[in-house]
């Protein structure tokens, strides 16, 4: 007797087995002589029917944990595969005896078999893996996880793993969190200045917004490399598209360009959603029939189309032609706001879009500075629905250009000497990108809210479980 995952059983379908399963139960439906159960382990999105024939004589003990059964308890079950009678399934289980594992009592077992609003399930987000939607993406997020490393190490891409604990601010934004080890209350009350030469780095240090500048130094090294890790932004922004925690994937390419980057950003998102196509598709059919309908379409038509490309003036240009549509009046030089992102890929382009360079000002120190010394070989990558999916750039390679660049931004460029080394020695033309994770699943899944594609989301005053 052999015991099995859920996932294993449905592929293989070899009826006539005598098997032991195990999971959750999800609901229970008594009638007169048939007890049917239907069967959850999280392997995969279908439950198992586990049918239960009084006509046949069960065992008294089975009998007795068939009536204390409730949805959400662990059981053991074993019986035989039969091919099933019921319509969408092809096997189900002729069942011999149930044993309960652990029980859920009804009465304070939070998840019965209603549908609760992904509000209620965020309160409890130690149990809401065990519901239909939760399961769903977890899974997703698992596959397309190793479709990440996938994409990169069939293309001659070298794992690397960056610091989580930093001294420099990669982005420039200075919404870090700090990581100290100093007695605060202590400090706080002796009135004394906070000296972090005592600290536990003996300097200030911080949690990671990017990775991308330890990257680099690989990059220039070992040619093609990326990071998939968490990152950290202490940013007060409360939307559906924000976290204060989330992982981000990080290509980096020597000898690289703008040009390579925007076809390595596509090619890899489509990478992604063909995946997701393929190896996740019952979990796309339930997104699609219960989350945001037409999302297999979506992704499936993307897969085919040619991602449109604009640049900022360009797509500024487009925007300036419906100035009614916008809160915030879209000018030469503003940051793109997710209203105008939205448009863009929505109204105006119908798909998901590239933008290239953007004015120096509202970008990132490290990008390369284009010949009109106004704008820099940036790129984001914009999809209906979400906006920025992708941000990346070509870096500024020069050493001389990049250290202007840094003292136009108020920046020290002694406190970067080693980064700026990489532009002393051997220095190369090279780019690279950054996908926030999380976006890439609520665009897969069709989900509406960011914490609800991670397990334990962490956002401005949230940090549960
Ligand atoms: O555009 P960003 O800030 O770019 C960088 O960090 C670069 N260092 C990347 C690079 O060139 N190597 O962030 C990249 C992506 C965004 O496009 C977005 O998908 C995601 O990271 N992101 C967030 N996701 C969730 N919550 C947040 N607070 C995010 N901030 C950025
Ligand atoms: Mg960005």
């Amino acid at each position: 007797m052999t015991s099995a995952l859920i996932q294993d059983i449905l592929r293989t379908e070899a009826a006539g087995q005598n098997i032991t399963l195990r999971g959750w139960v999800r609901t229970k439906r008594d009638l007169k002589n048939l007890v049917f159960v239907e069967l959850n382990d999280g392997s995969c999105f279908s439950n198992i029917q586990c049918a239960f024939n009084r006509e046949t004589g069960l065992a008294a003990d089975t009998e007795a944990a068939l009536n204390a059964l409730t949805t959400g308890a662990s059981v053991e079950i074993t019986g035989t595969l039969v091919p099933s009678p019921a319509t969408g399934q092809k096997v189900e289980l002729a069942a011999a005896t149930v044993r309960i594992v652990g029980a859920a009592p009804a009465e304070t077992y939070p998840l019965q078999k209603k549908r609760h609003s992904f509000e209620f399930l965020r309160e409890i987000a130690h149990l809401r893996s065990r519901t239909t939607s939760f399961g769903a993406v977890a899974r997703v997020r698992s596959r397309l996880s190793f479709a990440v490393h996938e994409f990169f190490q069939h293309r001659g891409f070298q794992y690397i793993h960056t610091p989580i604990i930093t001294a420099s601010d990669a982005e420039g934004a200075g919404a870090m969190f700090q990581v100290t080890t100093l007695d605060l209350p202590a400090l706080a009350k002796s009135g004394q200045a906070v000296d972090y030469t005592k600290d536990f780095f003996g300097k200030s240090a911080y949690l990671t917004v990017s990775g991308q500048l330890e990257a680099e130094t690989y990059a220039t090294a070992l040619s093609r490399v990326y990071t998939f890790g968490p990152t950290f932004r202490a940013e007060n922004s409360n939307t559906t598209r924000h976290l204060a925690e989330f992982w981000m994937i990080e290509p980096e390419q020597a000898f690289a360009h703008l040009e390579d980057n925007m076809v390595l950003a596509e090619d890899f998102l489509k990478h992604l959603f063909s995946v997701a196509l393929s190896d996740c598709r019952e979990d796309l059919e339930f997104f699609d029939s219960r989350v945001q309908q037409g999302i297999i379409e979506t992704l499936s038509s993307v897969v085919q189309s040619k991602f449109a490309h604009m640049t900022y003036t360009e797509a500024i240009g487009e925007l300036e032609k419906n100035p009614g549509s916008f809160e915030f009046k879209p000018f030469w030089g503003c940051d793109l706001q997710s209203e105008h992102e939205k448009f863009l890929t929505e109204k105006v382009v119908g798909g998901p879009l590239i933008v290239t360079d953007y004015p120096k000002e509202i970008k990132a120190f490290y990008m390369k500075l284009n010949a009109d010394g106004k704008t820099v070989r940036a790129m984001d990558v914009l999809v209906p629905r979400l906006g920025e999916i992708i941000g990346g750039s070509e870096r500024e390679e020069n050493l001389a250009a990049l250290e202007r660049r840094m003292v136009e931004m108020g920046m020290k460029p002694a406190d970067y000497w080693w980064y700026l080394d990489l532009r002393r020695y051997g220095t190369v033309p090279h780019a690279g990108f950054g996908l926030g994770f999380e976006r890439l699943i609520l665009y897969v899944t069709g989900m509406a809210n960011i914490r609800d594609v991670i397990p334990y989301p962490r956002a401005v005053g949230l940090a549960d479980f």
